[in-house]
């Protein structure tokens, strides 16, 4: 297992620059004896840990633990644990949004995991942007990796009613709104939503990741549901730590793993699952780091052919915890055999195919449905186009009001999140229930850093009169919890002067998910006047430091928002600047 004289492994690997290549090691292992090691040790192989603990995010409150059950399973391996902190970003403590910092945490993880020495990385993430951002930076850097996740958390109970962050916080939030519950209730469901340790418990984005990244191939077979507290998780961590020690010993790099066809298995996963939009941002992201363009188009022929098959929150009835019991993601596979590329390499060096075969074999359970009785007839979403999303947009259709999918409507616009949050609950704001709310300005670069906000509230006195669901438009995205007939992502954005800049109140916007259209329907000579007249957002502090950077550099939805410069040249991307 020693490392030997090969320089470009364990403590010889990239040597600081002192121009003596015998000193630097001779220096490196004087200070990293201060810890205690032994010759003996620093001579083995070496797997690195990225520890994304923080006081700030719960849902990594058990890294520490699973960095020791990873530690437990290298050293059993015969190799040397190092770990190492990272960024770590939680959905509700990252201003403006978690989104801006992804990339951040992209090029942090990428920087440190080629900057220190390691033969192998084990990326510990969880919260919606930190399994991205892991896996982006791994990508670019390529060195051998796998990702373990912290998992999802138990679901609380409400007054003899089980509930889970965070669905369940919108839909309470939204009975508050209209006056059903009061502020009794509402304090005493805030103390219940998040009842420990782990990622949220419904097919949100930090679920999906989880699911689209083990059918990537990128994470243990069974790595992506066990709930973060339980034993099944530790043995899981522990097993990576393995893992990892094997991924060093074959050099088996993310480029090999990672591969085009191992995407269109994610993407097949992401529309099986009922998952996050948010996973197409992040998967595109990802496919982009490695030189691969993710087709839209080609989702949404999938999507026509994969059938929602699991029975989770918020498109269906159940949690997390009930999909680790009911198997996992391997459970899902099982179903999905004929839809995917079975050849792919995984982590463990044998083929998804082979993984699926290993399996524990079925067992009864009401969380995964078979192919032949699916939840939802067609993928959890569909790809939009139209003169308001000449470069697409995405609908989770799976979350949506049957009665809105096909529907024509006044808009009624809002021109930013801060105009949406003072005008929304207006007694006299002038909106029906068949209206159609249209966000401006909360995209990539107009918000900045394309928030949540696709989710608009119901206006607060359509609320009070039983209103649920209306038809909501913007270039925002929305959490993988929340549920609606909610169109996301409209590319270009506003702020880029993009068509859904240009739809004033009372244009009429006509939605056609069954043929994939989305449409203003507004005379052309009118739209050009309008954009005679556009002028882009501004943005206080963007003269300097990371806003900057990513105001200058920020891709559009279509390209994952990566920044233009960390994604190889081979791709063509043009920049987005303007
Ligand atoms: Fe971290 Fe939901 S807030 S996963």
């Amino acid at each position: 297992m020693s490392s030997g004289d090969d320089t470009s492994r364990g403590m010889r690997k990239g040597l600081t620059s002192y121009g003596d290549a015998r000193f630097s090691l001779f220096l490196r292992k004087a200070f990293i004896k201060g810890m205690g090691y032994s010759d003996d040790a620093l001579d083995r192989p070496i797997i690195g840990i990225a520890n994304t603990a923080s006081g700030y995010n719960a849902c990594h409150a058990n890294v520490p633990d699973l960095v020791e059950a990873v530690k437990r399973g290298i050293m059993l391996s015969g190799a040397l644990p190092i770990d190492f902190p990272t960024i770590s970003i939680h959905e509700s403590f990252a201003h403006p949004t978690s989104m801006f910092l992804r990339n951040l945490m992209a090029m942090d993880t990428e920087e440190l995991v080629r900057a220190q020495p390691m033969d192998a990385v084990v990326l510990i993430g969880g919260c919606d942007k930190t399994v991205p951002a892991q896996l982006m930076g791994a990508a670019s850097a390529n060195v051998p990796a796998i990702q373990l996740v912290t998992g999802p958390m138990l679901t609380g109970s409400h007054r003899g009613e089980r509930v889970g962050a965070c669905t369940d916080c919108r839909r309470f939030w939204a009975r508050y709104r209209a006056g059903e519950i009061d502020d009794a209730e509402i304090s005493e469901v805030n103390d219940q939503l998040v009842p420990g340790a782990g990622t949220c418990g419904v097919m949100g984005t930090a679920s999906t990741m989880a699911m689209v990244v083990e059918a990537l191939g990128m994470m243990l077979p069974g790595g992506a549901a066990a709930p973060a507290v339980s034993a099944d998780r530790r043995r899981i961590a522990e097993a990576t730590g393995a893992c990892a020690v094997r991924l060093a010993a074959e050099k088996l790099t993310p480029d090999r793993i990672m591969t085009a066809k191992a995407f269109e298995n994610a993407l097949t996963v992401l529309l099986a699952i009922g998952g996050s939009t948010n996973g197409i941002v992040h998967l595109t992201a990802m496919a982009g780091r490695l030189g691969l363009e993710l087709d839209l188009d080609g989702f949404d022929r999938i999507g026509r052919q994969v059938p929602v098959l699991v029975d989770l929150k918020p498109s269906g009835q159940h949690y997390m915890e009930d999909l680790h019991d009911a198997g996992g993601l391997p459970t899902v596979l099982r179903e999905l055999r004929d839809c995917l590329h079975l050849d792919c390499l995984t982590v463990t060096g044998r083929a998804l195919g082979e993984e699926i075969e290993a399996a524990p074999k079925p067992w009864k359970q009401e969380i995964v449905a078979p192919l032949s009785k699916p939840v939802y007839p067609t993928g959890g979403m569909a790809v939009l186009r139209g003169n308001l999303a000449p470069r697409g947009a995405i609908i989770k259709q799976s979350a949506a009001s049957e009665s809105l999918l096909a529907h024509k409507g006044r808009a009624i616009v809002f021109s930013s999140i801060e105009d949406l949050t003072a005008r929304i609950d207006d007694p006299d704001l002038d909106v029906r229930p068949d209206d159609i709310l249209v966000l401006q300005n909360a995209g990539p670069k107009g918000a900045p850093g394309m928030p949540e906000a696709g989710y608009m509230p119901i206006p607060r006195k359509l609320a009070a009169q039983g209103v649920k669901d209306m038809v909501r438009i913007s270039d925002a995205r929305m959490s993988g919890t929340a549920s609606g007939t909610i169109v996301l992502h409209i590319t270009p954005e506003s702020a880029e002067g993009g068509p859904l800049a240009l739809v004033r109140t009372g244009d009429i916007i006509e939605l056609d998910v069954p043929n994939r259209r989305i449409e203003l329907l507004v005379e052309g000579a009118v739209l050009a006047k309008r954009r005679s007249e556009f002028t882009p957002p501004s943005h206080t502090g963007s003269d300097r430091g990371y806003k900057k950077l990513f105001l200058d550099t920020v891709l559009q939805a279509d390209r994952g928002c990566d920044f233009d410069f960390l994604v190889p040249e081979s791709v063509g991307v043009t920049p987005d600047r303007s």
